[in-house]
């Protein structure tokens, strides 16, 4: 929605890229695919894969603590932690348990929001309305995923496609400054679910060597049919928030879509007339790392100062659910 009362601002960001880089032509080597293929298909030259070091919440804690070094801040001033993510460390405890106790900090909330792609949104959206309640003072929001843990390597359809990695931001109340969060959207819809999912592992249908044994823990995705809706989706979602908040496309300095597909990326920025330095792409580099993918692109893009003070910036996702959603910030 639009908000009103306290400014809500990014106040750090951060992120984590694992060590080992996996090519296009890697994969050739052990799927029946191409560079080629891969590159025209989706964008994608290559992504980051962790080893058995880097988990989910090793890859979270370091995205957050470059956050926190990049707001000035220390565990102490932190009092809400919200991680995005589907493929947590184990089915339980949540990944934001962890990351809290890698940094040392006690005695506040913290906890995982399940929305796929769109999960870091998500727990922007929830963490704004938290500290927006009076109740929070400053939040720890992450998306972090390890894919690859859940990525079935004989499936050239979906294998080629996703990568590992971790992106955080520290967002807190600043009632005196008038930039910051200026609205967030958030939608689903479960008709769609079957699209794309894990079978197995959850409560209806635990773990079992008859479950492993048809592969049933690995990601199922009808692409060409998640593709169409992504679009869709998407652009609606980038379209409806500007309109809302009364902004032009041509008002943003830099929309930052869900890293999935460079053609759903390219088709979006089409529909609102982007120019090219107005869309932030790295699917080339890190191909689609779900909740992690726009913190990840959204610290590399201040990295590389293509935001600065005062600017407007779109943030947009899509994923598994189906999920989607979007945040308009003026940024401080
Ligand atoms: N290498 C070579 N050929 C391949 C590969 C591959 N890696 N994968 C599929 N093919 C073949 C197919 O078998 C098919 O062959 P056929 O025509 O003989 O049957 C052909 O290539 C075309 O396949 P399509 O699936 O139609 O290809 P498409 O152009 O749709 O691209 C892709 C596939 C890249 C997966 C695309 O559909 C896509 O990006 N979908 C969206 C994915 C997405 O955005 N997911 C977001 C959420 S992810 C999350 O929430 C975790």
């Amino acid at each position: 929605m639009s908000n009103t009362g306290t400014s809500v601002i990014f106040e750090g960001t951060g992120s984590y890229a694992p060590k080992r880089v996996v090519t296009n032509d890697d994969l050739a080597k052990i799927v029946d695919t191409s560079d080629e293929w891969i590159a025209t298909r989706s964008g994608i030259r290559e992504r980051r894969i962790a080893d058995e070091t880097e988990t989910n919440s090793e890859m979270a804690t370091r995205a957050a603590q470059a956050a926190m070094a990049d707001a000035g801040v220390t565990g102490a001033d932190i009092d809400l932690i919200i991680v995005g993510t589907c493929t947590g460390d184990s089915p339980l405890p949540a990944v934001a348990v962890h990351v809290q106790r890698k940094l040392g900090i006690k005695n506040i909330p913290a906890f995982d929001v399940a929305a796929a792609c769109s999960g870091f949104l998500y727990a922007l959206d929830v963490a704004d309305a938290m500290i927006r309640s009076g109740r929070y003072k400053r939040a720890l929001i992450i998306g972090s995923e390890k894919l690859s843990a859940i990525t079935d390597w004989t499936d050239r359809t979906t294998c080629v496609l996703f990568g590992d990695g971790a992106g955080a931001a520290v967002i807190a109340a600043h009632p005196e400054m008038t930039e910051g969060v200026i609205g967030t959207r958030l939608f689903s819809d479960g008709n769609a679910c079957e699209l794309l999912y894990v079978q197995s592992g959850g409560s209806s249908r635990p773990s079992s060597a008859e479950t492993v044994a048809n592969r049933e823990h690995f990601i199922r995705m009808r692409g060409r049919e998640v593709f169409k809706l992504a679009v869709t989706a998407m652009e609606d979602a980038a379209i409806e928030i500007c309109e809302r908040n009364g902004v032009k496309p041509s008002d943003l300095k830099l929309v930052i879509p869900h890293q999935a597909n460079l053609r759903i990326i390219e088709s979006i920025a089409a529909r609102m007339e982007l120019t090219k330095e107005q869309v932030y792409i790295n699917v080339d580099r890190y191909g689609n790392t779900s909740a992690a993918s726009i913190p990840i692109a959204l610290d590399e893009a201040r990295k590389n100062n293509r935001i600065q003070s005062g600017d407007l910036v779109l943030l947009v996702a899509f994923g598994a659910g189906l999920t989607w959603a979007s945040a308009l910030i003026r940024w401080h």
